[in-house]
């Protein structure tokens, strides 16, 4: 059991855990050429698991060339799969590369995945949440894709800390701090890296079994025994209408469940910003004020420990799910747990206490106002992410650096009375040009008029594990 921990129904419980590892299987369709997989998904059919694993070991083999991934990628986007195939293309891709091992540990080891959106920094809160309540977290984070932001890019704002630690440092912080935050490391699920840079470009990124595949992959790659997904919904999250969110997350959770992974959904609100500041640097501090009981977003606080339970309950927890994490955020445990995660990887041993000394802060600072008053009737909450992309707080080619102290904080909420005293947001730019075209754009974001619209769900909907 990692120290510090004193909310654990867990203790003294064996790992108790399955890693599942299936191997390929033998039929006749191993063996056949690329191409004929290629016609047999063009022409409709549904492919055999073992064809599947061998297009996949080819593609990871590099028997298999760029030109035919792409073609099965267009295959698969017009012809779907069903649910076997999507297993088999996940724990194809899976094999790929090696499958983290944790059964040294002595509590659950689960995670979180989200689907992306803007202001959306719950994995720095909740990893040390579920640290506090005796699970370990093992997360292994993205950058930003598009207009979302990535959490990988938030922890790189803070001075030295390690976001491609060695796998024994890796190791050490999630048994010593109970979570670690990283980065995708090069041996998990490669053929997933090579496909979806395929994807990206030819028009293949949009497939629900492609993302499913390739978000599960890796997810069981970190051998994990539990994983909560946030799937979002609304103006700033790729998947825009419930209906296609609940078509992902009926993907993920069946898929996920169909490999072995304990895994459940929630699909949450995404028609706003989730936390009110959106940028790397800003959204660390939105993190660090959150543990520390400073300020928290309602809205954010709701989706973290509504998630933080949900994952919590799929490892069988024995307790009050929500009672725990509500505890172990509001009994300051999941600060500390932070605390010695950020300085096991190497940022400053004080981040918590010191975060204006550590964190970089842009030299221009401004309040935006709205053109009319009333009140914020909608937020087009793609827009306010391309806004900090074009500050530079994202990327537009994957070789761009980042600024990350830029960004947008103070963000009105949808609903929110504007007035002369009252501002839209605050714009944080490196020069004048930057602040003038993020402040239009920010105001391009907001639809103002007299009466708010009715307010959407927090959370859409809920997907259980099959069976549950
Ligand atoms: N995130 C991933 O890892 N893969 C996808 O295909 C989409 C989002």
């Amino acid at each position: 059991m990692h120290p510090g921990v004193s909310l654990s129904p867990f203790a003294g419980r064996g790992p108790g855990w399955r890693f599942v590892r299936t191997g390929p299987t033998q039929s006749s369709t191993h063996d056949l050429p690329p191409q004929e997989t290629i016609i047999r998904k063009r022409d409709g059919l549904a492919l055999a698991p073992d064809e599947i694993a061998a297009f996949i070991a080819g593609l990871a083999a590099g028997t298999v060339s760029h030109a035919q991934a792409a073609a099965f990628a267009m295959a698969v986007f017009f012809r779907d799969m069903t649910t076997t195939e999507r297993v088999a293309l996940t724990k194809a891709m899976r094999d790929s590369g090696s499958v983290l091992d944790w059964s040294d540990l002595d509590a659950p080891v689960v995670d979180k995945h989200s689907t992306g959106g803007v202001g959306d920094n719950v994995s720095l809160m909740l990893a040390p949440i579920l640290a506090a309540c005796g699970v370990y977290v093992p997360m292994i984070s993205g950058r930003g894709l598009g207009h979302t932001g990535g959490t990988l890019d938030k922890f790189d704002s803070i001075p030295g800390y390690v976001t491609q630690p060695d796998n024994a440092l890796f190791r050490h912080v999630v048994r010593e701090a109970g979570c670690a935050i990283i980065g995708q490391t090069a041996d998990l699920a490669p053929a997933d890296k090579l496909l979806y840079a395929i994807r990206d470009v030819t028009g293949t990124v949009e497939s629900i079994p492609l993302i499913t595949a390739s978000i599960l992959s890796k997810k069981l790659a970190a051998g994990l025994g539990a994983l909560i997904l946030d799937v979002k919904t609304g103006s700033g999250a790729f998947m825009p209408t419930l209906e296609r969110s609940r078509a992902l997350a009926d993907s993920l959770v069946s898929v996920a469940n169909g490999a072995g992974l304990r895994t459940g959904a929630i699909i949450t609100d995404m028609n706003e910003p989730l936390a009110s500041a959106a940028g790397n640097a800003l959204e660390v501090r939105n993190a660090v004020d959150f543990l520390t009981g400073a300020r928290q977003d309602p809205r954010l606080r709701e989706v973290t420990l509504a998630l933080g339970a949900a994952v919590l309950e799929l490892t069988g927890y024995s307790g009050d799910a929500r009672q725990a994490v509500e505890r172990a955020l509001g009994g300051g445990l999941a600060v500390e747990h932070f605390s010695r995660m950020v300085a096991l990887l190497g940022g400053p041993a004080d981040f918590v206490t010191a975060m204006d000394r550590h964190l970089r802060a842009a030299p221009l600072v401004r309040d935006v106002y709205a053109e009319t008053e009333g009140r914020v009737v909608a937020i087009d909450t793609r827009a306010i992410g391309m806004g900090v992309v074009a500050l530079g707080g994202g990327r537009t080619l994957p070789t761009d650096t980042i600024d990350h102290a830029v960004g947008y904080g103070r963000l009105a909420g949808l609903g929110a009375e504007l007035s002369p005293l009252v501002p839209l947001g605050r714009v944080h730019a490196r020069d004048q040009n930057a602040a003038d075209e993020a402040e239009h754009r920010l105001r391009a974001a907001y639809l103002i008029g007299p009466d708010a619209a009715p307010p959407h769900p927090l959370i859409a909907d809920r997907i259980a594990p099959p069976g549950d």
